[in-house]
């Protein structure tokens, strides 16, 4: 099958279109090197919010602009979270590649009101309770113990065998299964078939199984509580059931492990690429923190969010908004709005970044705080330990992955000099 390119425009326009008939297809290419270029294309076409069609040319608005992203999401009666209320099921099919992400579950992520505040302040409190100094020295530990794996042989493919492992260990650690063992590597290894599946592998299997070993966790946790996250929702006041907990248990290692894990290959991509960010071994710390955040702005992990959908006709950056239609937040685009940058240059110098979104929904606090705590820590120990670490590829030659959601590369090859493990 070809891809469907940049600007390919659809045959006919969408069935139910809003103002679809000038719509871009997201993806394509060109999109997935060089995102950065469509977002400047679209808002020069379409303004801060541009017609868009989604996998199965599925309608959409991709909101583009800082100041309307920062509206939808503070304007939870105007624009929620439920997608049930959805004008396009009709178009869609069970298999469409998106249901993961927009078929409604009941869990935190897609309740509203006093049904989030309950759901999401049980989390929040969860997550309080990771003492941030004890989860440092378990990212360093576990990021020792990946390192090892590599170490002898003066090479390695960082997204596999580091970026992506280290956040899901201490996550899922962090919720209280063992900190090693069969239990748990078995259940890293199905979150990652769930999440991130490659070919051959059984993501509905691999989730049900998940889905079993979280029902366990929760039941352990209710009769012998611990010093972890699940402890903690099981024990509070807010009373969630078994179900609910596990629902959001899964919301909280999905939303934690993704965007994690590409923040750290996408700090270390401009570490060893970029020569402002030159290292060593004494220098290294305070570069880290820089791109961490250069990051944020420049390549944000989680570049677009699919979404909210209208609860009812509305206007927004000059469109007509109908109910029931579905606005993806365009993080990336919202972060390098020339609005804000009127010079062109992005500063990196403050954390007023969209990246962990906005409003009620945003990502909640202190998960920010705790994803720094593991990137920051998964860097600084694998430059620490591998200080002559270097790519092992023409920069030129990474590519990025195709997914217009995740920003993030596909492989990062690298060598160094051997070291005993
Ligand atoms: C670089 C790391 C991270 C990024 C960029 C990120 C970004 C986001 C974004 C964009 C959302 C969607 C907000 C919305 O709907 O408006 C979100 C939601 C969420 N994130 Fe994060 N996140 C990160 C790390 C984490 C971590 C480490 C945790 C937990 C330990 C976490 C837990 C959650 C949860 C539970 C939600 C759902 C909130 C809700 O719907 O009420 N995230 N995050």
């Amino acid at each position: 099958m070809t891809d469907p390119g940049l600007f390919s425009a659809p045959q006919t326009p969408p069935p139910g279109c809003p103002a679809h008939a000038d719509a871009v297809r997201l993806g394509g290419l060109e999109y997935q090197q060089t995102p950065s270029q469509m977002y400047r294309a679209l808002r020069r076409d379409h303004g801060a919010v541009a017609p868009v069609l989604l996998d199965g040319d599925i309608p959409a608005w991709l909101v583009l602009g800082y100041h309307e992203v920062a509206q939808v999401t503070s304007h939870d009666e105007l624009f929620a979270r439920d997608s049930r209320r959805w004008n396009q099921w009709d178009n869609i099919p069970p298999d469409w590649p998106l249901m993961p992400f927009v078929g409604y579950q009941p869990s935190v992520l897609f309740t509203e009101g006093e049904e989030h505040r309950r759901r999401a302040g049980v989390i929040t409190e969860a997550l309080s309770g990771v003492d941030q100094f004890e989860l440092a020295r378990d990212c360093e530990l576990i990021a020792d113990e990946l390192i090892a794996r590599f170490a002898g042989s003066g090479q390695a493919e960082l997204m596999t065998s580091y970026a992506h492992a280290l956040p899901m260990r201490a996550v899922v650690q962090m919720c209280g299964m063992p900190i090693s063992g069969a239990d748990t590597q078995q259940l890293v290894d199905d979150l990652r078939i769930s999440l991130d599946a490659a070919e051959g592998d059984d993501p509905v299997a691999a989730y049900g199984r998940v889905g079993e070993r979280l029902v366990r966790l929760v039941q352990d946790k209710r009769a012998d509580p611990g010093k972890d996250v699940t402890s903690r929702m099981v024990l509070h006041p807010a009373g969630l059931s078994d179900e609910e907990i596990v629902q959001d248990l899964i919301s909280v290692i999905a939303a934690a492990q993704q965007p994690t894990a590409n923040w750290i290959c996408n700090a270390l991509r401009l570490l060893l690429t970029d020569e402002r960010f030159e290292l060593s071994v004494s220098g290294g710390r305070v570069s880290v923190g820089e791109a961490l955040n250069e990051v944020l702005w420049l390549d944000t992990p989680t570049q677009n969010f699919i979404g909210r959908w209208a609860v009812r006709d509305t206007q927004l950056g000059g469109r007509q908004i109908r109910a029931g239609d579905c606005l993806v937040l365009g993080l990336a685009a919202a972060n390098t709005d020339p609005g804000l940058w009127p010079e062109g240059h992005v500063g990196a110098e403050n954390a007023a970044h969209l990246s962990f979104s906005n409003g009620e929904h945003r990502c909640p606090y202190p998960a920010p705080l705790l994803a720094d705590v593991m990137a920051r820590t998964a860097v600084e120990t694998l430059l620490e330990r591998l200080p002559d670490l270097v790519l092992a590829v023409d920069p030129r030659t990474l590519t990025w992955r195709s997914s217009i959601w995740m920003r993030g590369l596909t492989t990062l090859p690298v060598r160094f000099t051997p070291v005993d493990g």
